[in-house]
């Protein structure tokens, strides 16, 4: 077996996690693709489940598969699940490789429950590695990058031409595995410029991290809002 059909046994794992919940947040990218396939193929089941979605291209998958998408609504969503690019121990997470971070920090913040799924190597000891993506106001973006090279070597990620679903850049600040990653957190977010940064912390609820020897499954109930 490979990763993908890794990223695939969490989205199915994560399914039931989705009975009776009425609006639901969906995450972006290739793992989120397989759990939208999961409920695309049940999409009768969620004829009265309202979508919340983090990007166009999730938005995009859920119409294709007949299912009800909103961006406006006040109160909570019941759940989130979305995928990451690392996760900790605690739960903490780099996320944004997909360039969604900022949509998917805002939903998962105003989700009463947010599960990660995601296969195995996307579990690591300490944050860092994968760089943290950061998204930037493209005015002054130049500028921006060089106050983050200051701290930390920093590239805009991919074509600075290429704008996030909200009109903005993503730059990749490399820190390595980080010690603190409350710390870089704080620095970067007060950055002006910084719309937001790929590091989530105290958001996630519980995880289903499948690989080589099954699925795994966590709960962090310190995280509990
Ligand atoms: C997008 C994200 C994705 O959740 C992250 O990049 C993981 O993607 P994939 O499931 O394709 O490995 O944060 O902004």
């Amino acid at each position: 077996m490979n990763s993908e059909e890794f990223k695939k046994m969490a989205a199915q794992s994560a399914m039931e996690k989705l009975q009776g919940r009425k609006i639901v947040g969906i995450g972006t990218g290739s793992t989120v693709k397989y759990l939208i396939d999961e409920i695309g193929a049940d999409h009768l089941r969620f004829q009265n489940t309202l979508f919340v979605p983090t990007s166009n291209d999730s938005e995009k998958k859920l119409i294709q598969h007949g299912l009800k998408v909103t961006h406006e609504f006040s109160g909570f969503i019941d759940i989130t699940i979305d995928g990451c690019d690392e996760i900790d121990p605690d739960g903490r997470l780099i996320k944004g490789g997909g360039g969604a971070l900022t949509r998917e920090k805002m939903v998962a913040y105003n989700s009463r429950e947010v599960v990660i799924i995601a296969d195995s190597t996307k579990s690591v000891d300490k944050l860092g590695d994968f760089g943290v993506p950061v998204e930037i106001l493209p005015f002054l973006w130049r500028n921006t990058i060089e106050r983050l090279n200051e701290f930390c070597r920093t590239e805009i990620k991919g074509d600075p031409e290429s704008k996030t679903d909200n009109g903005n850049l993503v730059a990749m600040v490399r820190t390595g595995k980080m010690n603190d990653p409350e710390k870089v957190f704080n620095f970067i977010k007060n950055i002006p410029g910084v719309v937001e940064v790929g590091i989530f912390l105290n958001l996630t609820n519980s995880s289903i991290i499948c690989g080589r020897d099954g699925c795994s499954f966590k709960d962090y109930p310190l995280n509990k809002r």
